[in-house]
């Protein structure tokens, strides 16, 4: 924590409690361990997106080192496919991932939104615009969906700044015969987040995304297969789905469900659930429709309690593993970080079910509370901005220190404003292998993050360390204006 991030939280809390007419010491010792200023952070965190554009970037840009690229993707096939997002450090566009990332906007937004104050509410809508916006593109021929853009073999073999890279920018296509029901239902998930997100600001919009959203999840339901077997190389081993296809085809009904009322697809998910099943990310989705569908049935609120008993620590179920420092850490896992920021958000949204249930979990003879959720959301999102054992915040651009050379091409390679001059595939590995600080800051980005023992390597060969996702980054911003919020109480 740095004495200027303190200060600056101080005067923030200082004119939010004299905004909200609370005497400040009463606020301060309503939460006497605050040090990390959320505000900060959340503004960061969602900033990190607009590093992470493909396509034309707009005039209001802020981060100014990346310009606009890939504008020819989807030409290979007749589709306008230019936009959305690059997945991590690499420059492919992983529509799974990608779709994942859209709908974990777009639910930080439905359930936190009104913590986040103005300029970050509209810059997550803008965020989760790019994403929308790229999905109604890569689903605008019917019974046809896009699963990714750019060949991830060549692309991962090159060093190159997306602006000039120069590697096959080749659509992979789903249809009736190559089906994709992970895709499918995933994309239907973020189309309906959308619709939901933008209901009040534009009915037009929403109308679009939902009938989109509509169409999408009744193709992927019709003609079910994985999307692994139709991409084939393309797909495994970078975004494989190892559990198949159900649990996005339920997600992507739970949220129609939402965004419709339609019993239909209450009745899908019902008839379709996984039970008790524990991760959530990317691949694995029945724990998100438990805590979203929890006030609908006690049969999700039961799954719900379980998976936050395979979480919490003092839990006898518990699951997870902590890092001696304390931060939840899934074995076996390669971006460990993605894990803590997305159960964080579960646990987070289930406070206000069980709240508002007056109810609290029982695991075995241990009964967890919300309050006690709360602060342990508060002591995850507190380890990744650098109360831990090495002092280091996990977030680029976030307190005095912070990873400094990330894996990641746009930060390693030098502006293009000041070095115009192309860089090819195997050139950039020059400034790779540079041991200095990356030139360019992506702001906000959180990194796969340390060891089970707490160790961190700043390097960028260390790339389940060192690299940023935007699955990271994306709950996460649920979770920061989540932490804001109970702050600024
Ligand atoms: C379906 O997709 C496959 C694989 O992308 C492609 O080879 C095939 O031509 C497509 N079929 C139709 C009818 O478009
Ligand atoms: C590493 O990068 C720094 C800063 O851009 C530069 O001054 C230096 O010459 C580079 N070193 C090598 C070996 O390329």
């Amino acid at each position: 924590m740095s004495h200027k991030s303190t200060g600056r939280f101080l005067i923030f809390l200082l004119a939010s409690a004299l905004a909200a007419g609370i005497p400040t010491a009463a606020a301060a010792a309503r939460h006497p361990s605050v040090s990390h200023d959320y505000g900060d952070a959340l503004t960061k965190c969602i900033m990190f997106f607009e590093g992470q554009r493909s396509g034309k970037l707009p005039p209001t840009q802020r981060l100014t080192w990346r310009r606009d690229s890939a504008l020819k993707d989807g030409s290979d096939i007749g589709m306008d496919l230019v936009g959305g997002y690059y997945d991590a450090g690499d420059n492919v566009k992983f529509h799974l991932p990608m779709a994942w990332t859209t709908t974990m906007i777009g639910w930080s937004v439905l359930e936190f939104g009104n913590k986040m104050g103005y300029p970050d509410l509209r810059h997550s809508l803008d965020a989760l615009r790019w994403g929308t916006d790229y999905f109604l593109k890569a689903t605008s021929v019917p019974d046809r969906i896009v699963a990714q853009v750019a060949d991830p073999v060549l692309d991962h073999d090159c060093w190159e700044r997306p602006e000039d890279m120069d590697t096959p920018r080749n659509s992979y296509l789903l249809n009736a015969s190559h089906p994709g029901s992970e895709v499918a239902g995933e994309i239907a998930a973020a189309l309906a987040v959308g619709a939901l997100a933008f209901r009040k600001i534009s009915p037009s919009y929403t109308k679009l995304l939902l009938n989109r959203a509509i169409q999408v999840f009744e193709f992927g339901d019709k003609h079910r297969g994985s999307y692994a077997q139709s991409v084939g190389a393309g797909a495994c081993p970078f975004y494989c789905s190892s559990n198949g296809y159900m649990d996005e085809l339920a997600w992507g009904a739970a949220w129609l469900f939402k965004a419709t009322g339609d019993n239909k697809y209450a009745y899908y998910v019902k008839s379709n659930l996984g039970t008790s099943l524990t991760a959530f990310n990317w691949d694995s989705k029945f724990a998100g429709v438990y805590v979203l569908l929890a006030s609908l049935d006690y049969a999700y609120a039961a799954n719900a309690d379980n998976l936050v008993c395979a979480i919490m620590p003092e839990s006898p179920f518990k699951t997870y593993t902590f890092t001696p420092g304390g931060l939840l850490y899934a074995e076996g896992a390669s971006s460990n970080m993605q894990n803590p920021t997305a159960l964080c958000f579960l646990l987070a949204a289930y406070t206000r079910v069980l709240r508002a249930q007056n109810r609290v979990v029982q695991c075995g003879d241990v009964n967890i509370a919300p309050s006690r959720l709360d602060r342990f959301v508060e002591g995850q999102v507190d380890y990744i901005l650098g109360s831990n054992p090495l002092g280091m915040s996990y977030m680029v651009g976030y307190g005095s220190k912070y990873p400094q050379r990330i894996h990641h091409r746009g930060s390693v390679l030098p502006d293009i404003r000041k070095h115009p001059e192309r860089i090819g595939c195997s050139e950039g590995y020059g400034f790779f292998r540079n041991v200095t600080s990356n030139p360019n800051v992506l702001i906000g980005a959180v990194v796969g993050g340390p060891d089970v023992n707490d160790r961190f390597q700043d390097s960028r060969l260390v790339v389940s360390q060192s690299e940023p996702t935007t699955y990271i980054n994306a709950p996460f911003v649920g979770v920061l204006a989540f932490v804001k919020g109970r702050a600024n109480v």
